[in-house]
């Protein structure tokens, strides 16, 4: 990691190999530490719109953007607002998701239950924050979120040992959450991940609604697609793989026709077309990048 580049794009090399020649316009719905912007301009893009929630990620871009003059044009906002945000047909989206690594690394930001920080959590620093979620949701909707966005079993268990100690004292620390959610849980053996892993992404992404901007943007990518234009999705949980899985293969489908009847091509609604198979990063690619290791890259192609 450099100064300029503290984010190590997964696994951009797979997704240039997978897309084929890159031209004309793309969008870049999570810009972060630009890695993937720099590399579709290296790779032959005329103009890559760089977008990104969090104005932290452009204030980094500020040491180099300008050497790309106009063919990179930064933009603030969420991908779920892709109609708007492009204002042009694309030739491809990529979409890196979750959390960048400065945004981890930042304790103030909150994400980490590594370092002691504000429970806070917002990748656009508006809207609701991890401490009022922890703090005001009803313990019925905090064991919804660990369960339905942590896959966390012990759910239950958690949400009410936080209304227990929340009942004390307003949790508002990153290492108080993490403390209370291991003592619900066994002892972590070697090689497992912290226990605290699954409920602070399940808080996460409550903060953010991040599936629901996942299903929002991929919808809208049908209509603002050129045909042949390329949507690439990297996931990190099996919850986003999912949707994109089921996404791509309801676009190759079409419409649902009762059998046997004789249908032009045409009328099947077919909207897109999987590139390849889903790619996981190699065994080299996470020694350089343990964060790269649940990643899963889908690519898909807009059909004519
Ligand atoms: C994994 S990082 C992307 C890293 C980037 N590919 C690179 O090479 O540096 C994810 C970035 O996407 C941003 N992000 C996540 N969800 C977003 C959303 N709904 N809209 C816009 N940006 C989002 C985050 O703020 C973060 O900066």
């Amino acid at each position: 990691m450099t100064q300029d580049r503290p984010h190590i794009p997964v696994p951009l090399a797979a997704i240039l190999d997978t897309v084929g020649p890159v031209t004309g316009v793309w969008l870049d719905g999570t810009f972060g530490a630009g890695g993937y912007a720099r590399g579709l301009l290296e790779a032959g893009a005329d103009l890559v719109i760089g977008v990104d929630r969090d104005p932290l990620a452009f204030e980094m871009a500020g040491v180099w953007a300008g050497t790309y003059g106009d063919r990179l044009r930064l933009v603030e906002g969420t991908f779920s607002d892709l109609d708007t945000l492009a204002g042009m047909p694309l030739d491809g989206v990529t979409l890196d998701l979750g959390v960048s690594s400065m945004q981890l690394d930042i304790a103030e930001r909150g994400f980490s239950f590594m370092r002691d920080g504000p429970l806070d959590m917002r990748m656009g620093q508006t809207g609701l924050s991890a401490e009022d979620i922890v703090n005001d949701a009803s313990e019925a909707l905090l064991a919804d979120i660990l369960f339905h966005y942590g896959e966390e079993r012990a759910a239950r268990r958690i949400a009410r040992a936080i209304l227990a100690e929340r009942a004390k004292a307003r949790i508002t620390s990153t290492l108080r959450l993490s403390r209370i959610v291991e003592k619900c849980l066994p002892r972590k053996k070697p090689g497992q991940s912290h226990p605290a892993t699954r409920s602070f992404q399940a808080i996460r992404i409550a903060v953010n609604n991040e599936l629901g901007d996942l299903e929002k943007v991929l919808a809208e990518s049908v209509d603002l697609l050129l045909p042949h234009g390329r949507l690439a999705v990297i996931s990190f949980h099996s919850l986003e793989d999912r949707m994109v899985k089921r996404f791509i293969r309801a676009q190759e489908k079409g419409r649902e026709l009762p059998p046997g009847i004789p249908v032009p091509e045409s009328m099947l609604g077919r909207t897109m077309k999987k590139m390849g198979k889903a790619i996981m990063p190699g065994n080299d690619e996470v020694r350089i990048n343990a964060r790269a290791r649940s990643a899963v890259l889908r690519v898909a192609e807009r059909l004519a």
